[in-house]
Order: structure tokens, then C-alpha cells, then sequence
């Protein structure tokens, strides 16, 4: 039995990294896909590459609200109410708080934070609706927990997600719909290797990175993407309101 026969997911970040790895490894348990991405060729590589199973590739901000609803419109439309969502779009700029002007802020706010939220907003109402179940994946990041130099919008954004997906497991506990955190180690994706790129001394960058890490090596992004389909299964149905941490024990060291 495939563990996610017939459900409809949609994943935003879907065109690279975890979203796509996501995105692979959900279209192999029997989900119909939306995948959502601000990048129109890495959306197009997706589909040329999952195939049939990705049903509408769309493309655009997550922190644009009006983007957001008019998606969620078509995938209404043409797919019917999302039983899965997993918000992966992501971004940082690696500024201190103290070197962070207000738009490089607001920019890394807009997707981290507030483009979970949209989604989020949209997908639980279109379930209650038609008073349906469902699973909400918000992808946070170890350094929530943990703290970091450098990162501060980005860090307290996915701060607030953790917090975002507590208030939505509490507030939707009552109609079925289960809202968890998943919490990444550093994973070998574009988005750390540009994180690197940005560091001095980027070799020692990895380094440090490899050496916080209690298992002594990066994530793969399909460690974090497994950890999401557990999520999104019924597997996971006693799970609301968590932190799942894909971490290689960072935040156990
Ligand atoms: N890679 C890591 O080490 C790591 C660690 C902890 C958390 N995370 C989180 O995991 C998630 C996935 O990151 P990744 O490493 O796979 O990065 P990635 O850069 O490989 O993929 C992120 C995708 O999100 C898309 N995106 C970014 N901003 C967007 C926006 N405003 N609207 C629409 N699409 C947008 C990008 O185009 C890209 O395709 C992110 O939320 C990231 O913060 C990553």
C-alpha cells in the first residue's frame, strides 16, 4: 500500500533541494502534486523529471498574498483541497541583526514566515470547508533552537514558524488537521552551499558545520524528505504540534 495513495500535496520550495527531493519521493508513495517555486526553469526540470504525478507546477512569491490565494484558487479549481501541504520555499541573507537593513529583513521575513502562513491560511480553510483531515509540514531549521551568528532574520523566522505550527496544531486539533515542525541539520542543498559561499573562508565553513553535526557528516536532502512523508502519512496520526528534528544530532550535542 502506498503511503500516500490518492492524496493531493502541494509543496512550495518544490523545485529544488527538500522540496524536491519531497517532491520525488511523495509522487513515489501515490501523491497527486502542486509544486510551488519562485524559479520557472527549476519548476520545469521538476516536472520533466517526476512526470504525471506532478499535476500543476506554479509558479511565483509565497509572501505574496495575492500569488498565494490565486494558486491555491487553481489548485482548488483543478485538484480539489490539498490533503498535504509541505511550505519548503527558503531563503537567508546572512546578516546580523545589527548589519540588517529593513528590506533585506522584511525580504527574508516574507518567505520564511509570512509565505508559511499564507499557505498554511489557505490550505487549512479550504479543508474545514468540506470538513476534511489533513497534515501541514512547516520546515524550520535546527538553528531555531540552537542560535547562530550571522543569520538573524532567518534564524527568528523560523523561530516563529515553531510557533506558528504549535497555534495551528492547537487551533485545528478539533477538525483533523495536524500542523508539525520539521527541523532540519545542515543539508546538502543550493541553498547551504550558497550559505558556505557567503563565509570568509567557506571550506572552513563546512567544516565547522560537518563538525556540529553528532552524526560527523552534512543531511542529505532525501533524510529530511522521509522525515516529511512520515508527517504527511497517517503513520504520523497521533503527531500534532511537534518538532521532528532531521538533525544528525545537532541539537543533541
Ligand atoms: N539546507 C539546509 O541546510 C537547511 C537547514 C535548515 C532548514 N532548511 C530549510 O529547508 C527549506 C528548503 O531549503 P533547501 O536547503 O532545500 O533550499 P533550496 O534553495 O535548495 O530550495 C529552496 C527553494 O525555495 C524556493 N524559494 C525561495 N524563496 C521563495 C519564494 N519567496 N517563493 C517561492 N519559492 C521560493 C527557491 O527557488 C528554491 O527552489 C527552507 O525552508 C530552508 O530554510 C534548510
Amino acid at each position: 500500500m502506498l503511503r500516500l495513495a490518492d492524496k493531493i500535496a502541494v509543496i512550495t520550495g518544490g523545485g529544488s533541494g527538500i522540496g524536491l527531493s519531497a517532491a520525488r519521493i511523495f509522487a513515489a508513495e501515490g501523491a497527486r502534486l502542486a509544486l510551488v517555486d519562485r524559479d520557472a526553469a527549476a519548476l520545469a526540470a521538476a516536472k520533466a523529471e517526476i512526470g504525471a504525478a506532478v499535476h500543476l507546477t506554479l509558479c511565483g512569491d509565497v509572501g505574496d498574498e495575492a500569488v498565494v490565494k490565486s494558486h491555491a484558487a487553481e489548485i482548488a479549481t483543478t485538484m480539489g483541497p490539498p490533503d498535504v501541504l509541505l511550505c519548503a520555499a527558503g531563503w537567508s541573507t546572512g546578516h546580523r541583526a545589527a548589519d540588517c537593513d529593513l528590506a533585506s529583513w522584511n525580504a527574508v521575513i516574507a518567505t520564511n514566515l509570512t509565505g508559511t502562513f499564507l499557505w498554511a491560511r489557505e490550505v487549512v480553510n479550504a479543508l474545514t470547508a468540506v470538513q476534511r483531515p489533513g497534515s501541514l509540514i512547516f520546515v524550520a531549521s535546527q538553528l531555531a533552537f540552537a542560535g547562530s551568528r550571522g543569520n538573524a532574520a532567518y534564524i527568528a523566522a523560523k523561530g516563529a514558524v515553531v510557533s506558528l505550527a504549535k497555534c495551528m496544531a492547537n487551533d485545528h486539533a478539533m477538525d483533523g488537521i495536524r500542523v508539525n515542525a520539521l527541523v532540519p541539520g545542515a543539508i546538502d542543498t543550493p541553498m547551504l552551499r550558497r550559505s558556505f559561499a557567503r563565509a570568509p573562508a567557506p571550506e572552513a565553513a563546512r567544516a565547522r558545520s560537518i563538525s556540529r553535526h553528532t552524526m560527523g557528516r552534512l543531511g542529505q536532502p532525501d533524510e529530511v524528505a522521509r522525515a516529511a512523508l512520515f508527517l504527511a502519512s497517517d503513520e504520523a496520526s497521533f503527531t500534532t504540534g511537534s518538532c521532528l528534528m532531521a538533525d544528525g544530532g545537532w541539537l543533541a550535542g
